[in-house]
């Protein structure tokens, strides 16, 4: 993707990260705790950075675990959403995880995320299991979550560096 490049997570990043998470979802993870994520067993990040000023524009934060791997969280700064860094993101983590081993890539996301579903509609994956209640909003409304999932094939695929 043009202006945009792939990386792992440094811990420069994770200010960057923590202030990201925080303008897009409702349960705020600090620092402290997605320093604490990266430190599981099997637990990756990836960063997609603005090519000329290095600035981070969004996140993935997966896990491993044998040949499954989960999606923790994938945001993008409010200001870059809509220009293909989220679907970026998301091939890139798709690449990394198939590339580790992975044979089968799931996360949950909010039943009302329509953005999101369809980002993930796109790459593949299906709905599952449905949760309802799962997620508690700032107002006290709550959302159901939707388990989604797909097969992850083996890929020749430059990793991110
Ligand atoms: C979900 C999110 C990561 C998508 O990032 P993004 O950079 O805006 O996404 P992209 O521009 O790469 O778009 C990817 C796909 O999402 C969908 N999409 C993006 N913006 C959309 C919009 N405004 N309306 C409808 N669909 C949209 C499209 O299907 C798009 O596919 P296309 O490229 O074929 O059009 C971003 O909106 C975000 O950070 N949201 C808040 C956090 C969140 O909900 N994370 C997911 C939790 S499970």
């Amino acid at each position: 993707m043009t202006g945009y490049e792939l990386s792992v997570v440094e811990e420069t990043d994770i200010g960057a990260m923590a202030r990201i998470h925080a303008l897009s979802f409702d349960d705020v993870w600090t620092g402290a705790m997605i320093r604490r994520i990266l430190t599981m067993p099997g637990a990756f990040g990836i960063v997609a950075r603005h090519g000329r000023q290095w600035s981070v524009a969004g996140f993935a934060l997966l896990r491993q675990a044998a040949d499954q791997c989960e999606i923790l969280s994938l945001a993008v700064s409010p200001e870059l959403r809509g220009d293909g860094v989220g679907g970026f993101l998301f091939d890139g983590a798709m690449e990394q995880a198939a590339n580790a081993g992975a044979t089968r890539l799931f996360l949950e996301v909010a039943e009302d995320n329509d953005v999101a579903r369809r980002l993930y509609e796109s790459r593949g994956l299906l709905p599952g299991r449905r949760r309802p209640d799962y997620y508690r909003r700032k107002d006290g409304t709550t959302a159901s979550a939707v388990t989604m999932s797909c097969r992850l094939e083996a890929q020749d695929v430059r990793a991110p560096r």
